[in-house]
This record gives structure tokens, C-alpha cells and sequence, in this order.
């Protein structure tokens, strides 16, 4: 056993935890940033069409301000984001894209030089920047060269299990270096812990997340008796490539790419006139599949992405990346042909509750903190807006890494009491690892797969009571069986079904969390739509769910008021 000490450590390589072990380096803390990949292998680099601001760069977008942008962002969350909070991310917003400009991201740009801006979904204004269709991937490497530079160290294909707690504060976590089969404690000098571990998209089985996207950030949270805040809120992108799910971005309708159906309809104009395939994804992905019910579908799975129209030049300088995924994938060059898509879950909007009491990312436990997808603070309420996905990493990542430096946090527990933790962690944890190879039950796969399936076909698009608690059964039934999990080979070193285990321990939490959710949230209100119950009550339901396991093994649930107070609440129309 190996013992690493830091001031803070980081959970996870996105943009989220680059940002802010970056901001911590540069206010002269040792920073640690663990992550169960490579940096540049994170999630963050399959985000495509860009990252929201208003800077007002194209004529179109002359008169966007940050306070339109937060307003098309909390009328798009459907009411439940927290005003406060969507101020802040859309105030920030110019800051950060013109401070990752100057870091050296190679936006695409305006004949006049300025950073381009193309329209997106629930969008009032074309605000979105782009790097082609690759933003996420070159926001990605420029943190991680910046935070190389500024001597941040990073611990690669390491995989965190656990946090370690003295009474009610955060001492380290223990990680399995996956390379040597070693386990880790993590020792934070400062008690400071951040969670930037992105989402938990493949507790579904269609979904545009990476395979990495196992809710890890959450369960240890979760375990650790933090509550998850609004997880019944999924989103399910519209457009992901019929046979993969891998993402066509949005920004292929923002080009002006068209929708259609069986009988040649560019069905929008029934379900958002105004907006047509611009309407926010849970609007559009509800659209494909009633029209997929409705029997309008080809072969009863997908409609057509046609943007043949916008001609080849257009495809190749702004969906290069769209237009090789149709290639590779389907065999369909877009220049030529519609590309076959269907919705895919794409997106968590709940996650680890992170403003609890305290300020934007601390989480009830002391020490504790959730930024990026992992966590919901909340900018995103039932529904995202694509392009603020991005930027929220940047802004909570620089904001929390801001917010610790200003505190002056001082030590506060003894050597003794944290080394004891630190031995009673390792002890469960190598009596965790040891019965799994010891156990003779099913193989994590089994039990992924029928989770998987389940999440897709009951908590999908369209829910109901029925379909809900055969899937809490299912998934409770499933947790039973994990029990008696087992891992054939015992050898650690780079045990993929070690891992697969692990991130299963966390998916099967999540998982129960967000059905439980679903079935208490009778109501419809963005990407949750409950076909018993259409309408959204804003009476009984304007509010944040927050789950909680409870002494009995069960799931206990309270609410939260949203913050209002900036914007009216009103009916929601595209
Ligand atoms: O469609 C997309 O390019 C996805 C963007 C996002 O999720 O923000």
C-alpha cells in the first residue's frame, strides 16, 4: 500500500477537474488529479458543437446579452435550474471562452477574425462558439497543456473507490492504481476533495457517453451519505447515429440541417412551429419517438437528418467529424444521403447535490466538493441546453478552484485520527475486492446488460407508474444479485473485470436513484415526461428531489425550493 499526499485532489481529467486543479496550481497548491484514463481520454473531448456566450460576434447575435442567455437557459430548464446560479454561469460566460481563446484554443473564426458563433437549440441568439465539430476535444487539450505547465500532477488510470472521512469531514480517498493492481490512499493535507468525474450515461444502453461514464464521481459521494439532487431529469440527445448512438451534434440543425420522417415531413413544424429542429433535445427527442409510435419511422427506429442541402463545402469546413462518424459508422456520406438517427440518453441533470446551504460546488459534506456533470448546482433544471454543458465545466472549475484559494483553509485533523481512517478504509475495501473473487454469482456483465435495458425501455423518453417500479424491481432485484458479484481472475493488475465491477457498484446506485426519482416526480417537466401525468405542476412539483440512502438500506427522498426570483415562471413554448 502506497500513501500520496497533496493539498487537494482532483477526481477525474474533463474539463471540469482540468479547470480547477489549474486554478488551484496557480494559487500555489499541490494538486493532485486522479482519473481512471488518460486526461485527453475524457469524456469532454466527444462534446462536438460548443460552448455558450454571449458575445455578441455575428450581426445576428448583436444584441444577445448574458442576462438573454440565462433567461433562454432557465425557461429551457423547464423552471427547475437555480436563478442564481444560471446568472452566474451565463455572466461568466464571455470571461471564460476569451480566457481559453488566449490559452490557445483554435476556435473557428469570422472573416473579421472573431470567434464564431452558431445557432443551437432554446437558443435566443447564435451564441454558441465552435472549434469545427470538435469543441470539446480542443478545450481539452488546452487544459491539460496548461495545467502540465503549471505543474499539476496527474495521476493517470488510477480508479477511485472510496472517500475517507474522519466523523464529518474528508480526509483522502483510497484508488486502485489500475497499472499495478496496487491500492492507494490519497491524502489531502488541506481536506479538500473535488468530484469532477462527468456523468453516469451508461447506466442506459443507447447512449452517446463513452463507455468510461459510470456515475463514479456519484456513487462514492452517495456512499458517503451525500444526498443526489434531481437525477429523474435524463437527456436524451435527438440525434445519435441509429446503430451506435454515437452523437450527430445539434449543431448539424444549427448548420440548418432538416428533420424528416417516413412521408417526407419535416415533422417539427407539428411540435415546435416557431423552433422547428432548433426546440430544445427534450422537445425534438419526444417528437422522433411519437413519431416512431405513430408509425412514421423508417424500419420503426429512426427518421432522417438531412443536410444535403447545405452542400459540401459547408459539411466539410463546419461537421468534418459528422460527416467521418456517418462514414465509419453507417456507410453515409451526408453530402449525399440523410443520416439515420434516433434519441439516445446523452446527459445527466442531476448529480451530486452542490449547493446545499454553502456556495456553488460545496456538497453537505465538509471538504467535499462536485463540479461539472457530476454534480448539480443547478444550472440545468429538467432540461440543458446544448452548448452550456461545456461551459459550465469551465466556470464551476474556475469558480470553486477561485472560492477555495480565498478561503485560507487550514488543517483541522489529527495525524492519528486520519491514519486510523485511512487503515479501517483499506481494510473494507481489500475485504470488498477479496469476496468478489471469492463469490460464484453472476459476472458484472450479466447484471449491466439487463440494468442497461431496463433503464432504456422503462426510464426513458416516456415513463409511466407501471413501467417505473417494474424497473425499481428490476434494478433492486439486480442489486441483490450484485451481491454475489463475482470477478474470475484475481491477478489486479489491469483487471478489466475488477474495474467493470467497481464502476458497476456505482451505476447500481444511481440507477435506483434515478427510477426512484422518476416514480415520485408525477409530472411532466422537460426531459422527464410522465405519460400518466402530461402536465407539469408547478404546485406540488417546482421543486429539487433529493435521495438520500437511508438507515434501513432503503431510499428516502425531500425536496428543495428551486431558486426563483429573476425570471417569471411561465407556460414553456417553442
Ligand atoms: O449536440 C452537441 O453537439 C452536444 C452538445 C452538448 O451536449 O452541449
Amino acid at each position: 500500500m502506497r500513501i500520496e499526499e497533496f493539498d487537494a485532489l482532483v477526481v477525474g481529467a474533463g474539463l471540469s477537474g482540468l479547470r480547477v486543479g489549474l486554478g488551484l496550481s496557480e494559487g500555489g497548491w499541490n494538486v493532485a488529479v486522479i482519473s481512471k484514463v488518460y486526461p485527453v481520454r475524457s469524456h469532454s473531448g466527444a462534446a462536438q458543437g460548443g460552448i455558450n456566450a454571449a458575445l455578441k460576434n455575428t450581426e445576428a447575435g448583436k444584441d444577445d446579452t448574458p442576462k438573454r442567455h440565462a433567461y433562454d437557459t432557465v425557461y429551457g430548464s423547464d423552471y427547475i435550474a437555480d436563478q442564481d446560479a444560471a446568472m452566474l454561469l451565463c455572466e461568466e460566460a464571455p470571461k471564460v471562452v476569451i480566457e481559453l481563446e488566449s490559452m490557445g484554443t483554435p476556435f473557428s473564426r469570422l472573416e473579421s477574425g472573431l470567434i464564431a458563433q452558431r445557432p443551437f437549440g432554446g437558443a435566443g441568439f447564435p451564441r454558441t462558439c465552435y472549434a469545427g465539430d470538435r469543441t470539446g476535444h480542443a478545450l481539452l487539450h488546452t487544459l491539460y497543456e496548461q495545467g502540465t505547465r503549471r505543474g499539476v500532477k496527474f495521476f493517470d488510470e488510477y480508479f477511485v473507490i472510496d472517500l475517507i472521512t474522519v466523523g464529518e469531514s474528508v480526509a483522502g480517498l483510497i484508488a486502485l492504481d489500475l497499472n499495478s493492481g496496487e491500492l492507494v490512499i490519497f491524502r489531502s493535507e488541506l481536506e479538500t476533495v473535488i468530484l469532477a468525474t462527468g456523468g453516469y450515461g451508461r447506466v442506459y444502453d443507447k447512449s452517446t457517453n463513452a463507455l468510461i461514464n459510470t456515475g463514479d464521481g456519484l456513487g462514492i459521494a452517495f456512499r458517503a451519505g451525500v444526498p443526489m439532487q434531481d437525477c429523474e431529469f435524463v437527456q436524451f440527445h435527438p440525434t445519435t447515429l441509429y446503430g451506435t448512438n454515437i452523437l450527430i451534434t445539434e449543431g448539424a440543425r444549427g448548420e440548418g440541417g432538416f428533420l424528416f420522417n417516413t412521408e417526407g415531413e419535416r415533422f417539427m413544424k407539428k411540435y415546435a412551429s416557431k423552433a422547428m429542429e432548433l426546440a430544445p433535445r427534450d422537445i425534438v427527442a419526444r417528437a422522433i419517438d411519437t413519431e416512431k409510435l405513430e408509425g412514421r419511422a423508417f424500419e420503426n427506429e429512426y427518421v432522417h437528418l438531412d443536410l444535403t442541402h447545405l452542400g459540401a463545402e459547408r459539411i466539410k469546413e463546419r461537421l468534418p467529424g459528422i460527416r467521418e462518424i456517418s462514414m465509419f459508422f453507417a456507410g453515409i456520406d451526408p453530402i449525399d444521403e440523410p443520416i439515420p438517427v434516433q434519441p439516445g440518453q446523452h446527459y445527466s441533470m442531476g448529480g451530486i447535490a452542490s449547493k446545499y446551504g454553502g456556495d456553488f460546488g460545496e456538497t453537505p459534506l465538509p471538504g467535499l466538493y462536485a463540479i461539472g456533470e457530476a454534480s448539480c448546482i443547478s444550472v440545468h433544471g429538467a432540461n440543458r441546453l446544448g452548448g452550456n454543458s461545456l461551459l459550465e465545466t469551465v466556470v464551476f472549475g474556475r469558480y470553486v478552484s477561485k472560492q477555495l484559494l480565498k478561503k485560507g483553509i487550514q488543517r483541522t485533523l489529527s495525524t492519528k485520527d486520519v491514519k486510523k481512517a485511512e487503515e479501517l478504509t483499506l481494510q473494507k475495501t481489500e475485504q470488498l475486492l477479496d469476496q468478489w473473487e471469492k463469490n460464484d454469482g453472476k459476472k458484472p456483465i450479466e447484471i449491466k446488460d439487463a440494468m442497461g435495458t431496463t433503464m432504456n425501455t422503462l426510464v426513458g423518453v416516456f415513463r409511466t407508474e407501471e413501467g417505473l417500479t417494474k424497473a425499481l424491481n428490476t434494478i433492486r432485484h439486480l442489486q441483490k444479485d450484485f451481491l454475489n458479484v463475482h470477478v474470475s481472475t484475481t491477478d489486479r493488475k489491469f483487471n478489466y473485470g475488477l474495474q467493470h465491477t467497481l464502476e458497476l457498484r456505482n451505476m447500481l446506485d444511481i440507477a435506483e436513484v434515478t427510477t426512484y426519482g422518476a416514480l415520485w416526480r408525477r409530472e411532466s417537466r422537460g426531459g422527464h415526461y410522465r405519460v400518466d401525468f402530461p402536465r407539469r405542476s408547478d404546485e406540488e412539483f417546482l421543486c429539487h428531489s433529493l435521495v438520500y440512502r437511508s438507515a434501513d438500506g432503503g431510499l428516502k427522498l425531500e425536496t428543495k425550493p428551486v431558486k426563483l426570483g429573476i425570471f417569471e415562471v411561465k407556460e414553456r413554448v417553442y
